[in-house]
């Protein structure tokens, strides 16, 4: 099932498929919403800019997302305050605030159409155990903003809650019309946007980069890596330094008032919840959360079935009409990667790991960026800087990432899967021992049998079957393949082997 948003709009049309070699200011790779906020800003400055992206415009992450345009990231301030100072709380606050702003105004100058909604946000608990948490946030928020008090006295959920952090002034929208919007102002700017472009291959010579497609080359003078995690591995070792989490979202139809604002909450398993209206002008309640790790083993019962669960108990009435997974890249030190991508190309850009809260940081990455390319620094470089390796000091994180890929490279091979194709059922796939060779078999709703080599094709790592969306996932750092074998999220981007 599509999600909500894809649901609901036609599909947005950019300048088809990359048919010859071309030239650009700049190249963005990534047409979602990161890649094409950058694309706009470039495109008012008078650049010459060419966005490629390997699916649809917005298929990606963006068309999958909750779209809260907000600036609290879960209990971000006390964690930055204690970890970083008050100064750099303050201008990571700032930062995302603006960028509410500036998405308000992209809005207004261009009357985009697109569900702008003023909304409060709201982190809230129900555990007792977890209000000192709630208190350290507010606390934190003190020294950053002396204008509001963050307190939140009155909750409209529809179930009990102990207490929470509220944030006035923050926004949703529907991120497919507003992508339209841009996409409307780049190519009325001579912009281009190609999709179905997959980009195999950057290289830089002399001054200028050539970005290779599968069929052809463009020469630009810039280049933006804009594909939510970079499917370039060297320089930027960004796989060193970030994972990927998926997780679940359902519309709910109810006839019952539904909460007007946005919500997530502190605990596990976190849940997040705001509304949208669909092509009928029905309002439906988005509930989404029940993440993981990607690559991790998992039932219905422990990712939509949650979200599901607590739908039905909150409404009687409650009616699933949309359900879909995303997925989002997470780095070590809860900082998006904003700027250089690396020390030895210049004028190669990136902005990844926005660790779920892609809205706003999609628009302070474009802001960063572009003051970059024209030459200008940000109060904000420092915050975001994207060649930092301090993440790497998060010893237990990192601990967890080596534990993972050593088990997806080393353990999983070594190890027998011990079932045998006839367990498979239709519809469902596993690893199977076929004469001493590991072998993915998917079989179909008929039982025919599609073998793949389960080797992920980013760095080696073996594949998971994912018995809930059907595709076969990298416990590595997240790749994902359709049930054929497919590459469908990076950084892999290239298809997994057929087995014959
Ligand atoms: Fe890196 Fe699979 S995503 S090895």
């Amino acid at each position: 099932m599509n999600s909500f948003w894809l649901e609901n709009i036609n599909k947005i049309e950019g300048s088809g498929i990359l048919e010859n070699d071309t030239n650009a200011d700049v190249c963005i790779i990534g047409a979602g919403i990161c890649g094409l906020t950058t694309a706009y800003y470039l495109c008012k400055e008078g650049y010459r800019v060419i966005v490629i992206d390997k699916e649809n415009i917005a298929n990606g992450v963006t068309g999958h997302t909750t779209a809260k345009i907000t600036s609290q990231h879960g209990l971000i301030y006390s964690y930055l305050s204690k970890e970083y100072g008050i100064n750099f709380a303050k201008k990571y606050y700032e930062a995302n605030e603006q960028a509410i702003k500036n998405i308000e105004e992209i809005i207004q100058k261009n009357s985009i159409e697109c569900d702008f909604e003023k909304k409060n946000s709201y982190i809230y608990t129900e555990k007792e155990e977890e209000l000192d948490k709630i208190k350290e946030e507010i606390e934190a928020l003190k020294n950053i903003s002396h204008l509001e008090n963050f307190k939140a006295e009155n909750i409209d959920l529809p179930f009990k809650t102990l207490g929470g952090v509220e944030f006035k002034n923050q926004a949703e929208f529907n991120p497919l019309k507003y992508i339209k919007g841009l996409v409307k102002y780049i190519l009325n700017k001579k912009g281009r946007i190609y999709e179905n472009t997959l980009c195999i291959d950057v290289k830089k010579e002399n001054e200028e980069f050539t970005i290779f497609t599968e069929t052809n080359k463009i020469y630009a003078k810039c280049v933006v890596i804009a594909t939510q995690y970079p499917f370039i591995k060297i320089p930027g070792l960004y796989f060193l330094k970030m994972y990927q989490a998926s997780s679940y979202v359902i519309g709910v139809q109810t006839n019952e008032k539904l909460p007007e604002g946005m919500y997530i909450n502190v605990e596990e398993p976190k849940l997040s919840f705001r509304t949208a209206i669909d092509k009928e002008k029905n309002k439906i309640l988005l509930i989404g959360g029940a993440g993981h790790k990607t690559g991790k083993k998992i039932t219905y019962e422990e990712t939509y079935g949650i979200l599901e669960k607590r739908a039905k108990e909150l409404y009687k009435d409650a009616k699933i009409k949309y359900k879909w997974s995303t997925r989002d890249a997470i780095t070590l030190d809860k900082i998006p990667y904003i700027g250089e991508l690396s020390s030895i190309y210049e004028n190669m850009y990136v902005a990844t790991g926005f660790n779920k809260w892609g809205m706003t940081s999609s628009n302070v990455a474009a802001n960063i960026i572009v003051e970059k390319i024209k030459g200008n620094g940000s109060i904000y470089d420092e915050i975001f800087k994207a060649r930092r390796f301090k993440p790497i000091e998060n010893k237990g994180e990192v601990k967890n990432m080596i534990v993972d890929s050593v088990k997806g490279i080393i353990g999983d091979r070594i190890k027998s899967e011990k079932i045998e194709i006839d367990e498979i059922k239709n519809n469902s796939g596993g690893i199977v021992d076929i004469d001493g060779e590991k072998v993915g078999i998917y079989k179909n709703e008929e039982g025919k049998i599609y073998k793949i080599d389960p080797v992920c094709t980013h760095l080696g790592c073996i594949l998971e079957w994912n018995d809930v969306d059907k595709t076969w996932d990298c416990p590595c750092h997240g790749s994902r393949f359709d049930k054929y074998g497919k590459n469908i999220y990076g950084p892999a981007i290239k298809n997994i082997k057929e087995k014959i």
